[in-house]
């Protein structure tokens, strides 16, 4: 069975490729397809967004999609940066200047409680829709720590870990991460399909 992921990023890819290889499921990204599409996340949710992605490449391809949408939500914003943490600093703004937008923006505020979101989505041309949730709790810090990660990760306390996600490792953070959990929940609800595809 031949799945299109909604990205074309590597890690994404690998992380996929070792969680459904068992299946037998070849992987694709749109790059290897020469696709340049690119879905404008419109949606308010991470399940509307992850929708999006996924039914695009899905409609335009033929092939079942997986695709994922994530970001970080800040309990005393509201829930914000949310479907917009890519973009909170602006389109162009790096890492570290939205690292530090935040941290000004939390600046005296002492409840500091946030979580990381991720929803993936499959998608297929038949119009079949699963998708899972995964979150991973924690708290923004003061300031920036550890160089590891991407994102918001050098500011996220992960409580579960007892650690933050700019000092672990990738096979540390792994673990926890809301990602992580979005996938391995979606592999479950995917199992039927993929074994019968693979009878
Ligand atoms: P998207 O899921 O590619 O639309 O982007 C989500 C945005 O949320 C990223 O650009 C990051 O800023 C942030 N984000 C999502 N997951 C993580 C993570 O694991 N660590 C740090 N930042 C993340």
């Amino acid at each position: 069975m031949k799945i299109i992921i909604g990205s074309n990023n590597k890690k994404k890819l690998k992380e996929l490729q070792a969680l459904l290889g068992e299946y037998g499921v070849e992987l694709v990204t749109p790059a290897m397809l020469g696709l340049t599409l690119e879905p404008e996340e419109t949606g308010s949710t991470f399940e509307e967004n992850s929708l999006i992605k996924a039914s695009a490449f899905a409609k335009e391809t033929g092939l079942p999609c997986i695709a994922d949408d994530s970001g970080l939500e800040v309990k005393a914003l509201g829930g914000r940066p949310g479907v917009y943490s890519a973009r909170y600093a602006g389109e162009l703004a790096t890492d570290g200047e939205k690292m530090d937008k935040l941290l000004g923006e939390l600046e005296g505020v002492t409840d500091r409680a946030a979580r990381f979101v991720s929803v993936a989505t499959y998608c297929a041309p038949d119009g079949t829709v699963i998708q899972a949730r995964g979150e991973c709790p924690g708290e923004i810090l003061l300031e920036k720590r550890g160089t590891n990660g991407f994102g918001y990760d050098p500011v996220f306390f992960c409580t579960e870990a007892g650690e933050c996600f700019g000092e672990v490792s990738p096979e540390e953070k792994a673990k926890y991460s809301h990602r992580g959990r979005s996938l391995a929940l979606l592999k479950e609800k995917l199992r039927p399909i993929l074994e019968d595809n693979n009878a």
